[in-house]
């Protein structure tokens, strides 16, 4: 080979050549995605993350190169250096930005050459995933995962520059930190230097950006990596990354107006234009109207309450429910009758049984409106009529009803609206849709542990004005807490912050923690609050979500880089794995037998 080798220095991109590039010298460097053999000539398609580019071997032009080019096989790392042409009248490729021209191959290089992948490379066919998981650097040659990756970063200048124009200082906060309460359980890291102690991994810095607001540095930012050990899903990583962000001196509507402006930043660098203000709905009417606290708006289904509609009637279900006060809701399946076997109706059932309901009662709305139903001889015509009426029924369609407390009502029904509307592909091709949740609860009811839980965190403010039901009916007070959510899907969350001592005590003791506890888990926090702590409050967006609602992608595992499985394991590296005895011993660890 040639000293080509020594002083190659790539000259262009794969995919920035084109008819005006004809005639130049080029260097191109990158992975050959396929070789065809035709009679003299050989053709690589040659891939880097800018493109493909076609260069062509003639044993006229150079007979050492072109006889090496015979070796080249899928994925060897080459550079080719040779003159721009116009293809051969006919031979444009219309695919492909580079389709006008090739690469005349005077000289090249084999860099490295490479084993047969495991999967093609070549185009998005469905590869198995943990495959792609345990070959992660073969799969993000593939064009999809450059894409998503480089969108990601993108979005993540584009919102640090907005944040840096609004005052914002990024600021990092530590990895090996005390636990944080997010909700789920701690990831934790012994300590060798105090035996027996324990590091946590953040989920999440909250306290650390609350302590920066003591510090009076009033607007911080961070992409923050957080650590939550808990079931995964789709969704969920056990390590993922957040843009969080704490200001001083702020209500809710300023952290709101922030956020938005933040939103639109990061969706027009993506080609989308968000119109603000974004819409709001309180909790309980997402709750209400559609069962759940990340409502997905693109699409009707709402629940409807029927209660005072089925009081009376025969069947005892209703009526009995009814008359405990628990709530009756349905939902009208516009059209669905004809979709929907009785097959369909049963796993139906045992999709809601999931989230508690004991049943699902449904009705198929038939010619003049007539119900076609086990449960229809249970009802007068007067009843019937007026179920209709409310649920706007047209022949065709089918009710669905759900009769329990209203959290199971609630849970069951909503789950029940979004998998119809995934049965029906209802959201195919809809716009992005946002809405912000507002007035949550402070508090739930936790029945296991029998003892009241925060719905956000225990440092999230309750509304003032209902400050004297806290002792009284804690369950009715609203928290100064918000969360965005994008197509259903929960994409960020904030709160106004408790800021005095007396406040985040009095919170503690509601969640029944001792003072004595506070004070081992949180003193530094209660310490800091009566040193003058500013009002304050903020927000933290979770990144991969909105990557991946961005990218269209189905999980988050494909705008990360490096993400884990289900199981929380690595197929790369085989995380997690065992230790040596003299490692454990020496963080004074000792491992239960199996
Ligand atoms: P929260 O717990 O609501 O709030 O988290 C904020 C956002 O982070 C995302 N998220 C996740 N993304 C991927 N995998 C996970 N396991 C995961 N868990 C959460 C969600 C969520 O909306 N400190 C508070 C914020 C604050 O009060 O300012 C917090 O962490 O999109
Ligand atoms: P059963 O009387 O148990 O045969 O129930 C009659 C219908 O009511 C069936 O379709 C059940 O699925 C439904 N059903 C049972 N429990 C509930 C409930 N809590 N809410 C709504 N429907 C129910």
């Amino acid at each position: 080979m040639s000293e080509f080798i020594a002083e190659l220095k790539r000259t262009h991109h794969c995919g920035e050549l084109d008819l005006n590039a004809v005639g130049q010298s080029v260097v191109l460097m990158g992975w050959a995605m396929r070789r065809r053999d035709h009679g003299g000539l050989i053709f690589v398609d040659l891939r880097d993350r800018g493109g493909i580019t076609q260069v062509v071997f003639n044993p006229e032009i150079s007979g050492g190169s072109h006889s090496l080019a015979h070796s080249i096989r899928n994925e060897y790392c080459l550079g080719v250096k040779g003159p721009v042409e116009k293809r051969p009248q006919g031979q444009d490729n219309d695919k492909i930005v580079t389709g006008q021209i090739e690469v005349m191959a005077e000289d090249f290089v084999i860099f490295n050459p490479s084993q047969t992948p495991p999967f093609m490379l070549e185009e998005w066919i469905e590869t198995n995933e943990a495959m792609r998981l345990r070959y992660r650097y073969l799969d993000i040659r593939r064009p999809e995962m450059f894409n998503a990756l480089k969108l990601r970063s993108d979005c993540s200048l584009a919102f640090r520059n907005y944040l840096s124009g609004q005052g914002f200082l990024e600021v990092e906060t530590p990895m090996l930190t005390r636990s944080t309460p997010e909700g789920a359980r701690d990831f934790l890291v012994p300590s060798r230097l105090s035996r027996g102690h324990f590091y946590a991994l953040p989920q999440s810095p909250q306290l650390f950006k609350q302590l920066l607001m003591v510090g009076g540095i009033e607007r911080y930012y961070q992409l923050a990596r957080c650590f939550r050990d808990e079931d995964l899903r789709a969704d969920r990583q056990p390590e993922f990354t957040q843009i969080d962000i704490e200001m001083s001196f702020v209500d809710e509507e300023d952290v709101i107006s922030l956020a938005e402006g933040m939103i639109q930043t990061i969706f027009r660098r993506a080609g989308q234009e968000v119109a603000l203000p974004l819409p709001r709905l309180t909790y309980d009417e997402a709750v209400g109207r559609f069962g759940l606290d990340a409502p997905d708006l693109r699409f009707g289904l709402e629940l409807v309450d029927v209660a005072d509609l089925v009081g009376e009637a025969e069947f005892k279900l209703f009526s009995q429910a009814v008359s405990q006060g628990l709530t009756v809701k349905a939902v009208n399946g516009k059209g669905f009758s004809e979709g929907l076997s009785r097959k369909d109706l049963d796993d139906l059932t045992s999709f809601v049984a999931n989230y508690g309901a004991k049943g699902m009662a449904w009705v198929r709305v038939r010619q003049n409106l007539e119900w076609q139903s086990p449960i229809a001889k249970f009802f007068t015509a007067a009843q019937q009529a007026g179920v209709n009426e409310r649920l706007k029924a047209e022949e065709g369609d089918i009710f669905f009803f759900g009769a329990d407390a209203a959290s199971v009502v609630h849970e069951s029904l909503g789950r029940l609206r979004v998998e119809l509307a995934r049965r029906f592909a209802l959201t195919e091709n809809k716009p992005l849709t946002f809405c912000w949740v507002t007035d949550f609860p402070l508090l739930d009811y936790d029945q296991r542990e029998k003892r009241y839980v925060a719905m956000h965190h225990p440092f999230t403010a309750p509304q003032t004005e209902q400050l004297d039901l806290l002792a009284a009916e804690p369950l009715r007070v609203k928290a100064r807490a918000y969360d965005l959510v994008l197509n259903g899907s929960e994409i960020g969350g904030g709160s106004i912050r408790i800021n005095t001592p007396q406040m985040q005590q009095a919170m503690f003791k509601i969640l029944g923690i001792s003072e004595a506890e506070a004070k081992e888990k949180f003193g530094f926090l209660l310490e800091a609050l009566t040193y003058g702590a500013p009002p304050h409050g903020g927000i933290a967006f979770g990144f991969d979500r909105l990557m991946a609602i961005l990218t269209g992608s189905p999980s988050i595992r494909d705008v990360i880089a490096f993400p884990k499985t289900q199981k929380g394991s690595c197929p790369l590296t085989e995380a997690p794995g065992a230790v040596d005895g003299l490692q454990l011993l020496e963080l004074g660890v000792c491992l239960e037998k199996e």
